[in-house]
C-alpha cells in the first residue's frame, strides 16, 4: 500500500499528491520552507498526513541545526514550528502534531545532564524528537485500522457506500479513516460498490479515492458531486461514510466542501452518515463548528486549473472555501478509534477522549 510520508535512510519523502493519479513521485522535504509548501500546495494533504508530515518536517527543518544550548536549540524549534503552522488553517492535526513535537523538546530539558557534552545532548535531543515523529506516525497507522474495524462492524455485505474527498491511505500514514471498512472489508469478501464524489474543485475524489480504491481492486464508480441525490434516489447508497478535518467539542465537523450538503441529503433520503475521526482530530477546545477558521483558497481552482482555458469570464467574483461544516444533527456516528460515539456528542466524544 502507498505511503504519503515516508522517513527513511534519514530523508523525508512526500508523495507530491498533485500529480496523481498521472504521476507518482516523492519529494524531498529539507526545510521549514519545503515543508510549509509541501501542506499549502496540498502536496500532502488530509488532516492525518498533515499531522505526520508536519511532525516529520519541524524535526527535518532542526536536525542539522548546531546550538550553543538548549535554549537557543528550543527557540529555532519553536520559531519553525510556529511558521509551518501558518501552512493550512482548519485541519486541527496540524497544530496538534506540533504542539506535541514541542512538548516532547521541553520534556527533554529536565532530564539533561550535560555530560559527556552539549553535542551529545543534542544528538540525543533530535533522536528523541525522531522518535516521537516516528510514534505520531505508527499511532495514526494503529488508530486507522481500529477505526476500520468499528467502520466495519457498521456496514453489512454488498452495501453502497458514497464517500466524498479522499480519506484513504492518501491521507494519513496508511489505510485511512474512512476508507479503513473498505479495504478491511475487500480482504474479507464484503464486495461493496463504492461512489466516489469528484469533489470539486480540487478532485480529491476523483484524482485520489478512486485512484487508491481501483488500485485496490474496489469497485468504484466516479460521480460528479452533484449527483450524489441521484444515486441516492436510486437506492444505490446503504451509508455514507466521510473523514474530518476538525470537529468541535459539540460534534459539528469540518471537512472538504460539499460534506455538508451529502449529510442533508443522506438525513432525506434515511441513509446513515458516519463521520470517522481520530482522537487526534476531536478539539474540545473550540465549542462549536462556528468557531472553526475555514481556509479560503484562490478562485482559479475553480475556473482554470483543470482547463486548458478559462472557465469562467475574466475577472469574475469567486469565493472558494475549502471546508464546511456539517452540523451535528446529521452525523449518525462518529467513528474513533476508541470506539464509535453516537449522540449526544457533547457529553460522548469528551467521555471517549478521557477514555485510556
Ligand atoms: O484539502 P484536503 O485534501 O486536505 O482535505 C481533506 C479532507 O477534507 C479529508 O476528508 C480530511 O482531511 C480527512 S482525511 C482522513
Amino acid at each position: 500500500m502507498i505511503t504519503p510520508v515516508r522517513y527513511e535512510d534519514d530523508r523525508l519523502m512526500i508523495l507530491d499528491q498533485t500529480l496523481l493519479p498521472g504521476e507518482e513521485r516523492y519529494i524531498e522535504i529539507k526545510t521549514k520552507e519545503d515543508i510549509w509548501k509541501a501542506i499549502n500546495k496540498l502536496q500532502v494533504r488530509g488532516a492525518p498526513a498533515i499531522g505526520v508530515a508536519a511532525a516529520y518536517g519541524v524535526y527535518r527543518a532542526v536536525r542539522d541545526l548546531e546550538t550553543e544550548n538548549f535554549s537557543d536549540f528550543a527557540r529555532e524549534f519553536h520559531w519553525a514550528k510556529e511558521y509551518i503552522a501558518t501552512a493550512r488553517p482548519t485541519a486541527v492535526n496540524l497544530f496538534w502534531a506540533l504542539e506535541r513535537m514541542e512538548k516532547k523538546l521541553l520534556a527533554l530539558e529536565d532530564g539533561l545532564c550535560f555530560e559527556p557534552s552539549w553535542n551529545q545532548e543534542l544528538d540525543y535531543i533530535k533522536e528523541e524528537l525522531r522518535k516521537e515523529a516516528d510514534a505520531i506516525r505508527s499511532e495514526d497507522e494503529a488508530a486507522c485500522l481500529a477505526m476500520g474495524e468499528y467502520g466495519l462492524s457498521l456496514l453489512k455485505k454488498g452495501m453502497g457506500i458514497l464517500t466524498h474527498c479522499n480519506a484513504g491511505t492518501l491521507a494519513t500514514a496508511k489505510y485511512g479513516t474512512c476508507l479503513a471498512p473498505i479495504y478491511l472489508g475487500q480482504e474479507r469478501g464484503y464486495e461493496f460498490k463504492v461512489f466516489a464524489d469528484e469533489t470539486r474543485p480540487l478532485l480529491q475524489g476523483a484524482r485520489l479515492t478512486s485512484w487508491e480504491l481501483s488500485q485496490a481492486g474496489v469497485d468504484v464508480t466516479l460521480i460528479c458531486d452533484n449527483m450524489a441525490a441521484s444515486v441516492m434516489k436510486k437506492g444505490w447508497i446503504d451509508a455514507v461514510v466521510v473523514g474530518c478535518d476538525r470537529m468541535a467539542a459539540n460534534g459539528d465537523g469540518a471537512n472538504k466542501i460539499g460534506t455538508s450538503q451529502v449529510a442533508i441529503l443522506a438525513k432525506e433520503y434515511g441513509i446513515p452518515f458516519y463521520m470517522f475521526v481520530p482522537v487526534s482530530t476531536i478539539d474540545l477546545s473550540t465549542p462549536t463548528g462556528d468557531q472553526i477558521t475555514i481556509e479560503e483558497r484562490r478562485g482559479g481552482e475553480i475556473y482554470e486549473m483543470w482547463y486548458q482555458k478559462p472557465m469562467a469570464p475574466a475577472g469574475i467574483k469567486t469565493y472558494n472555501p475549502s471546508f464546511d461544516v456539517t452540523d451535528h444533527q446529521y452525523i449518525t456516528a462518529v467513528v474513533t478509534e476508541k470506539g464509535i460515539v453516537y449522540p449526544p456528542y457533547t457529553e460522548n466524544l469528551r467521555k471517549v477522549i478521557e477514555q485510556k
